[in-house]
């Protein structure tokens, strides 16, 4: 690859609250950008429009991450349309937050496919283009909650922290040919997934576990992603990094 030929990096959940602040950190930081969005999401023209007019010039994908022919079938396009990709960030993800006694057996497999076997799906597509570029950065989104669990969140802690043991496999699967694969585990950020968690339990049981008193900002967390997807971050791998306002330390 010519180091003039800008990288391509792939974001799945794109579109969402933290990935569309990853993707903006990693266009200023040169790569040419797709943003992978689920295929029932009906907004993608219009944030591609919106964010073209702000400056940021990315492509979008549709892709299914709990599906691996979805994934496979989107990324030959990608492949076609871009070339290869070189960056990948595992981002999409989802909650369907119950107690466990309420819990039903489709709540299990929904968060499991889309959080956990979506690594497996989506990062299956790209290993083979980073072997043969010589070079790849691989960055898995997990959770301050799949580290310490949560009330309500069996099915998403355990996504969460299967994350991890994917991510330290693939380190040292990879680790001498030039791939680096990390996690990054936010704690709670302001974005729609927040949103969605009761006032009352937001207000009693969440912030007071937050030292630094506050919600996180999707682009703290991007600063950091992208710092782990450039050159300079060659050592870094199998790492897991919180970015949790010290709601959790170990
Ligand atoms: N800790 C301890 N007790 C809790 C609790 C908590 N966090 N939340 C609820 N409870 C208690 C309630 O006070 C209630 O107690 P009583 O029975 O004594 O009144 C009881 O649990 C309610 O139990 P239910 O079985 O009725 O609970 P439920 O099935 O209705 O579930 C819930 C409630 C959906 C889990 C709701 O509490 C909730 O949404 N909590 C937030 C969960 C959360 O933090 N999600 C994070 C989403 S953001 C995210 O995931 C991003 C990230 O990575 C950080
Ligand atoms: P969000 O705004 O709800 O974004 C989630 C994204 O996931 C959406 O853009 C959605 O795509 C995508 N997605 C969901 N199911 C999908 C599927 N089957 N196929 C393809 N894409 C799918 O939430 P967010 O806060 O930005 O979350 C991003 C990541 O950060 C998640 O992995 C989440 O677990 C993690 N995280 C968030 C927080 C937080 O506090 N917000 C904290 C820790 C970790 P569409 O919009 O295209 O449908």
């Amino acid at each position: 690859m010519s180091s003039n030929t800008p990288k391509v990096a792939v974001v799945t959940g794109g579109m969402g609250g933290l990935g569309e602040a990853i993707c903006k950190r990693l266009s200023e930081s040169g790569l040419t950008v797709v943003a992978a969005h689920s295929p029932g999401n009906r907004r993608a023209g219009e944030w591609l429009e919106r964010m073209s007019q702000d400056g940021y010039p990315f492509a979008a994908q549709a892709m299914d991450v709990a599906s691996f022919a979805s994934c496979r079938e989107a990324f030959e396009e990608i492949r076609r349309r871009r070339g290869p990709v070189s960056v990948l960030v595992n981002n999409a993800g989802i909650t369907r937050d119950v107690s466990f006694r309420k819990m039903s057996e489709e709540d299990w497999q929904t968060v499991l496919r889309t959080n956990l076997d979506s690594m497996f799906n989506v990062t299956k597509q790209v290993i083979e283009d980073m072997l043969a570029l010589g070079w790849g950065r691989i960055v898995n989104i997990s959770s301050v909650n799949g580290q310490r669990g949560a009330f309500g969140q069996a099915n998403y802690a355990a996504s969460k922290a299967g994350i991890h043991g994917f991510t330290k496999s693939l380190a040292v699967e990879f680790a001498k040919k030039n791939i680096t694969v990390n996690t990054v585990s936010p704690g709670y950020l302001h974005t729609a997934m927040v949103a969605q968690v009761p006032k009352d339990v937001m207000e009693t049981r969440i912030l007071p576990e937050i030292p630094v008193g506050r919600l996180g900002e999707p682009d703290e967390v991007a600063q950091l992603v992208s710092y782990l997807a450039c050159e300079r971050a060659a050592f870094i791998t199998g790492a897991n990094i919180s970015i949790n306002g010290g709601q959790h330390m170990y």
